[in-house]
């Protein structure tokens, strides 16, 4: 079997961990959050995202957190713009606090679109395009999330050509990569090869990663099918925080910690280092009041403590 021999993870704890949080997370703990990550090695962080405060109040402070980071040379620091206004607002600041990235995100199930977005996926389609021109125009990268790949918490199970349909439609506006994602974590290997075939029918491998929920514990065994596909970039969450207010049901991202535990020891390489990423886990759950969600955190202090 042919795996590749390095990975890139992109860490979206401080986005996608900290959306659904009820409690106040402050702005200075979500970018100590961000330090700690790229101190650990981390090359690519999803920051926060640009989305109505009224729809998902704790990422407000989202100007204020991408102000305060100090930024480290070769990482990529990428934020969430659903709509023009968004983009508007990630920009507004001074060039060098850009994000180098952006993430549009839409659904192959249309009720999720409608629950998340507030529109339907051909609508979603036609306010990202003004974003996806914008941003390019600016240098600024453009990824774009395939939420509900597998399955969606409103409709069940979605056909692989469901989103090899989104995957093309966003092909076609000019998005550069695309993530397939398991927002709710019900996928199996066997269903997410399906979906991450259906997308290489528009994109070519080095512009798909992989998105894993953990919620049934599939994640490690999904993102090992992504591997022997030739998939070698994936969205994961430190300490396993994570989850959509709009996925009912959805919990954390798979841990980066395992992910990191896994590929290092099959000989994969990843530049980063699991001691700091385990200190990063500990460092924003304490600040959340719980013990880190990953089994390899765990497992390490134990032995660190003996
Ligand atoms: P809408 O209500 O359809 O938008 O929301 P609208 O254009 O009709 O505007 C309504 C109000 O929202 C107006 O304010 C706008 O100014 C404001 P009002 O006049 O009522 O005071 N507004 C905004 N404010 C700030 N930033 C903006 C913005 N846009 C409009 N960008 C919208 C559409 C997309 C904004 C809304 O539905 C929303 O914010 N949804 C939140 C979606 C979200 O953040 N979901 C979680 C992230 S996605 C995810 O987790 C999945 C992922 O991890 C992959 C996976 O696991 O599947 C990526
Ligand atoms: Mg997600």
């Amino acid at each position: 079997m042919k795996l590749p021999p390095q990975v890139k993870l992109v860490d979206v704890g401080p986005r996608d961990g900290l959306q659904n949080e009820k409690q106040a997370v402050p702005a200075e703990v979500k970018i100590g959050l961000v330090h700690r990550l790229q101190e650990a090695g981390l090359k690519d962080i999803e920051v926060t995202s640009f989305v109505s405060p009224k729809w998902v109040p704790q990422m407000a402070d989202n100007a204020q957190v991408m102000q305060g980071i100090r930024r480290r040379p070769g990482v990529r620091y990428s934020v969430l713009t659903p709509n023009m206004k968004g983009f508007e607002a990630a920009i507004a600041a001074p060039r060098e606090e850009w994000p180098d990235e952006i993430v549009v995100f839409g659904a192959a199930s249309e009720a999720f679109s409608q629950k998340n977005i507030n529109c339907s996926i051909a609508e979603s389609i036609e306010r990202f395009r003004p974003v996806v021109a914008a941003a390019r125009e600016k240098g600024i990268h453009v990824r774009g999330a395939m939420s509900c790949a597998v399955g969606c918490p409103y409709e069940g199970e979605i056909a692989p050509e469901r989103v090899g349909m989104l995957a093309r439609l966003m092909k076609d506006i000019g998005v550069q990569h695309v993530g397939v994602a398991d927002t709710i974590g019900v996928g199996t290997p066997l269903k997410v090869r399906r979906a991450i075939e259906a997308t290489l029918e528009h994109y070519g491998i080095d512009d798909i990663s992989g998105h894993y929920h953990d919620t049934y514990g599939q994640a490690l065994s999904n993102t090992l099918a992504s591997l022997e596909l030739g998939v070698w970039q994936f969205d994961t969450s430190v300490g396993g925080l994570g989850g959509c207010p709009f996925a009912k049901g959805a919990t954390g991202n798979v841990a980066t910690e395992d992910v990191v535990y896994m590929l290092h020891g099959m000989g994969i390489e990843t530049g980063i280092d699991l001691d700091q990423l385990i200190d990063a886990g500990v460092y924003i759950n304490q600040a959340l009041g719980r013990e880190p969600n990953s089994r390899v955190s765990k497992a390490l202090r134990t032995k660190r403590s003996a």
